[in-house]
């Protein structure tokens, strides 16, 4: 990858990139890090990518640009969210003099409120930086890429399921990317997100990743129980068993909460809503109806159904006192280059 990155500089365009890329549920959780500094898993994950939770990116280089500029959802960016992006493309053009560049990006959902914005943040971002400097790279390459910029946005590079590879070497990222373990159209499934809550998180994933590993008596048996999680998931994905599915679903959902919980201090996602949703759902499912739950770093939850039973799972997620709004989701596709409202898949 690096002797392509090198002859970029005399080959990048000035023309604006668009990029679109969507947001990705994990189904087996990704956290914690063996290497804060590279970005580098603690463990595998594996994921499913939605349609319903879309980034679009412009990516403008400009020569006459002092310092890179970020317009997200309407608004002007400094501090802290635009200089991960700057570090992000520093490292992804590997000089110190790259042209500054304009990035206008927009989420069709509530960014920062643990609805995966990151995910398809980045992964929209690493394609559109790849087609605007010419980089030429693979989507394994793409998928390391991406994941510099965060962890989950290795998975968001591919439609439909895709897992997270764990290598373990802890000052080389080679093994580190992403693969597809089945695109968007295998398997008709819903993903309803009740969103409770659309206040910015108050403990990013990166720092609650940090902060678990140091102090959670659990973390070992967190990290040791992964592989047979992965294992069985893969499995179960490929004979399109759904409650297995759903089963390991919501026990990696919950093994990552009761870790996160197990911190100091401990760190709690949820909010009353979440809980609330959490027994009407288990309460449905003992009336046979099969839904399933999982939660990221933020008090949203997800269900996971069968496209006929949608519409009776989003009926009781919406009497759920607290619920704002439910999105629905299906599988959705990988990050993409637009071009004259065409979407035309890279490196494939
Ligand atoms: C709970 O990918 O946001 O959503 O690599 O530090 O940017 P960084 O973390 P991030 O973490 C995602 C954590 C999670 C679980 C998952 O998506 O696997």
């Amino acid at each position: 990858m690096n002797s392509k990155r090198k002859k970029i500089i005399a080959d990048f365009t000035q023309n604006p990139v668009t990029a679109q890329a969507y947001a990705n549920i994990a189904l087996i959780k990704y956290w914690g890090k063996r290497s804060v500094e590279l970005n580098l898993p603690a463990v595998g994950s594996i994921s499913l990518t939605l349609d319903a939770l879309k980034t679009t990116t412009t990516l403008q280089f400009d020569e006459s640009l002092e310092s890179d500029t970020l317009h997200l959802d309407h608004r002007n960016v400094a501090g802290k969210p635009l200089e991960r992006i700057t570090q992000f493309l520093d490292t992804a053009v590997q000089t110190g003099d790259r042209p500054k560049a304009k990035i206008v990006s927009s989420n069709s959902f509530p960014t920062g409120a643990g609805l995966a914005s990151s995910a398809s943040g980045f992964a929209a971002l690493a394609v559109a930086v790849n087609e605007a400097m010419n980089l030429h790279l693979t989507k394994e390459e793409l998928s390391i890429l991406a994941r510099q910029g965060s962890g989950s946005a290795a998975r968001s590079i591919y439609g439909g399921f895709a897992e997270m590879m764990c290598g373990t070497s802890l000052d080389d990222d080679q093994d580190d990317f992403a693969i597809q373990l089945e695109d968007e159209s295998y398997w008709d499934l819903r993903l309803l997100i009740a969103v409770t809550s659309t206040d910015k998180k108050e403990t990013g994933s990166t720092e609650g990743m940090v902060r678990t590993a140091k102090s959670s008596p659990f973390y070992t048996g967190w990290v040791e129980s992964q592989q047979a999680d992965l294992d069985e998931m893969r499995r179960a994905i490929k004979k399109k068993n759904f409650a297995k599915v759903g089963e390991l679903t919501e026990h990696s959902c919950f093994k990552m909460h009761g870790l996160a919980m197990s911190g100091r201090p401990p760190l709690l996602y949820w909010n009353g809503a979440t809980t609330e949703m959490i027994h009407t759902i288990w309460n449905l499912r003992t009336k046979g109806t099969a839904a399933y739950i999982t939660m990221d770093a933020g008090p949203q939850v997800k269900v996971l159904c069968q496209p006929g039973n949608s519409e009776l799972v989003k009926q009781a997620m919406l009497s759920v006192k607290g619920v704002k709004q439910i999105i629905e989701a299906k599988p959705g596709p990988g990050a993409a280059i637009v071009t004259d409202n065409q979407i035309k898949v890279k490196n494939s």
